[in-house]
């Protein structure tokens, strides 16, 4: 960085960064749903690379397939989990169950629901709306896939403990720290070296989960016990830096991040620039997705030793605020 830009940035980008915060002008869930919109279409990429995974946690020995059986898909996005559990219901010939899959994006659920069936709810909802609508000890298995940091996490372990029913299974996979390795620093710099561009900031990297014990820690606080868990890595490698960056729009994968710029072409721009000096590794440019996943299962003996949160004093950096 040349000297005047580095001082631009130390005396003006953070101290802009830092007002942005404390004036709380963030990127607000309403507009990562706007950012799920624009890459509905194009998600399919994402679960090219990402589905395979995502079967970790769709066990057939695990999710109860069984008459009248109630399940969840927690910010289903375009269906994958919702049709892959009801494919395992189909093969059983089971005649009576329930899939709910609920998102706040009206397009990613456009996509979702060209698969049709009795069976499945499609809800245009926020997840912790939903969660909050359903009745108490209701649910026999819900998943959470790719989508844990849109909620806030004391909110959510407080309604999983609400809705599941005992020996409900809740599986769940994400990304978690250390995926897309240097995209952070890109954004930083390239707010930091034109501050008079940002518009709002992101802080959806706090409700990252670090491993796969932050989220078994606040699940066990409510009774539920790991029965499987993992973690993993995918590298997905471009001829050209500008290939990469439409991979990360087009599949979600940074998706609000538009709203941090008032003027987007500029800064997408100097990402690309960034992209180049920063993720080339011999004749490629190339991003990691790395995550973790877990399946866990209400046990009986504990839900009488359950702990009450209370959400407004738990880490709520995600308010689910619409
Ligand atoms: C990465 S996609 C995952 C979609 C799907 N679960 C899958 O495995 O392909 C994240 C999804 O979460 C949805 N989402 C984000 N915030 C949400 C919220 N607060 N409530 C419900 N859905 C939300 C987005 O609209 C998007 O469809």
């Amino acid at each position: 960085m040349k000297l005047k830009s580095f001082l631009k940035s130390i005396c003006i980008g953070y101290p802009v960064i830092a007002y942005k915060y404390c004036m709380n002008q963030k990127v607000s869930l309403s507009e990562y749903r706007t950012g799920y919109d624009r890459a509905a279409v194009t998600y399919e990429r994402w679960l090219w690379l990402m589905g395979k995974n995502t079967d970790k946690i769709l066990n057939e020995k695990t999710i109860p397939i069984q008459e009248n059986a109630v399940i969840v898909d927690l910010c289903c996005g375009t269906g994958y989990v919702t049709r892959k559990v009801d494919s395992f219901f189909l093969k059983k010939n089971i005649k009576n169950y329930t899939i709910n899959s609920c998102d706040l994006s009206e397009q990613m659920l456009t996509e979702a629901s060209v698969y049709n069936s009795p069976h499945i709810n499609y809800i245009v909802d926020d997840a912790i709306v939903f969660l909050k609508s359903l009745e108490a000890d209701s649910v026999d298995a819900l998943y959470c896939a790719w989508a844990i940091y849109y909620c806030n996490h004391a909110a959510l372990f407080f309604q999983l403990n609400r809705v599941m029913k005992k020996d409900g299974i809740v599986g769940f996979i994400a990304n978690c720290k250390g995926t897309l390795e240097d995209i952070e620093k890109i954004f930083l710099e390239t707010m930091v070296e034109s501050p008079e561009n940002i518009a709002k900031i992101m802080d959806i990297k706090f409700s990252i989960p670090s491993s796969v014990n932050s989220i078994t820690k606040g699940l066990s606080q409510y009774g539920f016990e790991i029965h499987s868990s993992g973690e993993g890595e995918e590298i997905m490698k471009f001829d050209t830096p500008e290939e990469l960056v439409t991979w990360l729009y087009e599949t979600g994968a940074i998706a609000g991040t538009k709203e941090i710029f008032k003027d987007g072409n500029k800064a997408i721009k100097t990402i690309v620039e960034k992209v180049k000096k920063y993720k080339k590794q011999g004749e490629s440019f190339c991003i990691n997705h790395r995550f973790i996943y877990g399946v866990y299962k209400r046990s009986v003996s504990k839900i009488k030793k359950r702990k009450v949160y209370d959400c407004k004093k738990y880490n709520c950096f995600i308010k689910n605020d619409i």
